[in-house]
């Protein structure tokens, strides 16, 4: 096989085999195809699309390029969750022990990352020495156990996927949506999961801008986690503005507690109930939607949700006593109020800028040396519909200095008001099952 003849192939808008896509996939892995006919080929892939047999050979062939996590030793059907990422997203954490107090084994790898605030694992960290050095059979036996454990990521999963997104980056060809759908899925399928809901995010803060481009994005994940027999099913949520109230990481950590007790934000409580009764369904652990949410509601009003977030914590060495006193979590020197300068209604949050605001004040890695402080973010005061007096705050900003002039100047630019009343936006726009 000549990988020219393929690129040819794919230009003119034919389908290629599963044994054609394995063979480029193995060849750039290995580095016997270059970066330049690797590159021609994405181009034509963005231009004439793949059928959802290419889809599917193409997640599979980068789930075999690396190492594939073997979960069978854990009871029952892992169902895994995934967000296409957004400001201020605290569902993993709550919904982790939410669905593992229902019964469904959550068997977390988790990652640090870059971005406006840390990862789910900088996040855990707040708990003063919560760990995830654990090792395969630790992880394995605590999920039998508790039903949840989190664990560092593996350093070799999906390298073709890792090699591919790096040089999409700089081709021009990251925005392609069976490039994207591929990418994201080999990742959660060689993390070994057997069922998988995904959170695709929508509106001005997220990856997806447009409905269509979501919808689009969600059912071709959808169409390829089904081809390849794992249960898969997406949630188009909101991300117009920030999730909740919390954006930064002990900040975030007291919002999931908040949130397990029944006190949470209510958008963030509703998206983890519609995320987590699709995951309790997938695990064959009730037999309708509206029964798993009934189940979901009982752990919340009962305390078992928030004393499984004690054990998990716990059992990983870290101080599980933050449930009951948060205020045991890392604690800023500083709060200051931004308050409003005008009057009206809030019409605008936007998401991107506020995530960069709280990224300034160190609740998040611009390059992957640099040091994220857990105890500094942002808590919202408004969002969007919520009528504000001159004067009012609109943000609370937890900082370890008192220069935050930069960050409060960004805040009155991702901020806006109106004059008019404002309808808050949808939260979950549509669901997506096969
Ligand atoms: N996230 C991923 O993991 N892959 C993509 O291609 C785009 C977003
Ligand atoms: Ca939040």
């Amino acid at each position: 096989m000549r990988m020219v003849d393929l690129i040819e192939k794919k230009r003119d808008g034919h389908q290629l085999t599963t044994t054609e896509i394995n063979f480029i996939i193995e060849g750039y892995t290995k580095g016997t195809i270059p970066d330049y006919q690797i590159s021609a080929w994405l181009m034509a892939i963005y231009f004439q699309g793949m059928t959802e047999q290419e889809r599917a050979d193409l997640t599979m062939a980068m789930v075999a390029s690396g190492d594939q996590i073997d979960l069978s030793a854990i009871e029952g059907i892992k169902v895994d969750k995934h967000s296409t990422g957004g400001v201020g997203d605290t569902t993993t954490l709550v919904l982790g022990p939410l669905v593992a107090a229902v019964g469904v084994p959550v068997a977390k790898m988790s990652g640090r990352g870059l971005g406006h605030t840390g990862g789910t694992i900088d996040k855990l960290e707040a708990a003063e020495g919560f760990h995830v050095e654990i090792t395969n059979e630790q992880f394995i036996e605590l999920v039998n156990k508790n039903k949840i454990a989190v664990i560092g990521q593996s350093g070799n999963l999906t390298p073709a996927d890792k090699k591919l997104y790096a040089l999409r980056d700089v081709t021009g060809t990251v925005n392609s949506i069976p490039l994207i759908a591929s990418s994201i899925m080999s990742k959660k399928i060689a993390a070994g999961a057997d069922a998988i809901v995904l959170d695709v995010k929508t509106g001005a803060g997220a990856f997806m801008k447009t409905l269509e481009d979501s919808r689009d994005l969600a059912r071709a994940m959808v169409n390829i986690g089904n081809h390849v027999g794992r249960k898969t099913m997406a949630v188009i949520s909101d991300m117009s503005q920030p999730l909740g109230f919390a954006i930064g990481n002990a900040l975030e950590v007291k919002e999931a507690i908040d949130t397990l007790k029944g006190e949470g934000p209510e958008d963030l409580t509703e998206l983890c109930l519609v995320l987590g009764s699709h995951m309790v369904y997938a695990a064959n652990q009730a037999f309708s939607l509206e029964e798993a949410r009934q189940k979901l509601i009982e752990v919340i009003e009962n305390g078992e949700a928030l004393e499984k977030f004690r054990v998990f914590i716990e059992a990983q060495g870290g101080d599980g006593s933050i449930v009951d006193d948060p205020t045991k979590l890392p604690q800023s020197a500083y709060q200051i109020e931004l308050v409003a300068k005008e009057e009206g209604y809030v019409s605008e949050i936007i998401a991107d800028h506020v995530g960069t605001a709280a990224m300034w004040l160190g609740a998040g890695r611009a390059t992957k040396e640099s040091e994220i402080d857990l105890a500094v973010g942002l808590m919202l005061n408004k969002k969007i519909g919520d009528k504000v007096q001159v004067g009012e705050s609109l943000v609370t900003v937890y900082s370890n200095t008192e220069e935050v002039e930069q960050v409060k100047e960004e805040l009155y630019k991702s901020i806006l008001l109106s004059k008019e009343k404002v309808d808050p936006p949808v939260l979950i726009h549509e669901e997506i099952m096969k």
